[in-house]
């Protein structure tokens, strides 16, 4: 494939992230989901991490936070990796948990794995940078706009995984996918996280809305399909 101009890439990214951004979107589920506990994978400089409210407890994971925002939720930092993470905690389920570290596939289906037991039936996960926008952005680490493989854990999950309710919405920069439902089985074999480490961006691009399970990023078409979200709202 063609490495992409600047302009056309830009272009691409409108048309193919139309609507609200992952930010607003979060900030919405905080605000309808209420998590008692929420831990965030890969903080950077707080961005999504502020997005935690008051009535929170928070973990933030991260091998090098930089925290610019003020946090309004009482805030864990563990200054480490997810493995590190993963492997030393002990605690308490969360209720959401957002997935933004490393994006790499092998990474990203790790941390998947171990946020997964940290669940319960009713917890969400959402995983950033699933939509990928060329094979330039998705392929090896580039400077600048890079959104790595993570998207091939979409597909795996839609393949080995029915019992689990995932949606992506095609918000900017690069794609949310939220997943639902806990509790009725687990984890993903070896042979399916082969299988879909295998594929290339030129796989999903033929047919990225239909692979990836894309919900136009509009709330009245996505959050009714958010059983939880629905009867919280309905109640309100
Ligand atoms: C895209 S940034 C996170 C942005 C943040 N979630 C937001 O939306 O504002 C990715 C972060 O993942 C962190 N990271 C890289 N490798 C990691 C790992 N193995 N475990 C956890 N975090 C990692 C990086 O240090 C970086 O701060």
């Amino acid at each position: 494939m063609a490495t992409l101009t600047a302009e056309q890439l830009n272009k691409k990214m409108r048309e193919r992230y139309p609507g609200e951004h992952y930010l607003s979107i979060l900030q919405y589920l905080h605000f309808i989901f209420r998590p008692a506990r929420y831990l965030e994978v890969g903080i950077e400089s707080g961005d999504s991490l502020a997005l935690a409210l008051p009535e929170t407890y928070a973990i933030g994971v991260d091998p090098k936070p930089c925290i610019t925002h003020s946090l309004q939720a009482w805030t864990k930092i563990y200054c480490m990796t997810s493995k590190e993470f993963f492997s030393k905690y002990v605690g308490e389920h969360f209720d959401f948990i957002f997935i933004d570290g490393l994006h790499q596939y092998d990474a990203v289906v790790e941390d998947f794995i171990e946020s997964e037991k940290l669940c319960k039936r009713s917890s969400m996960i959402a995983i950033h940078d699933t939509i990928p926008l060329s094979a330039e952005t998705s392929g090896e680490y580039t400077e600048g706009y890079w959104t790595g493989d993570v998207w091939k854990i979409v597909p795996a999950l839609l393949h080995a995984r029915p019992d689990l309710n995932i949606i992506t919405l095609p918000c900017q920069p690069s794609g949310l996918t939220l997943i639902m439902d806990f509790g009725y089985a687990y984890g993903l074999s070896k042979e399916i996280i082969e299988e879909y480490r295998k594929k290339d961006f030129d796989w999903v691009d033929q047919d990225w809305k239909g692979i990836l399970n894309v919900i136009p990023n509009d709330r009245s078409l996505w959050v009714p399909l958010i059983h939880d979200l629905s009867s919280l709202i309905k109640a309100t």
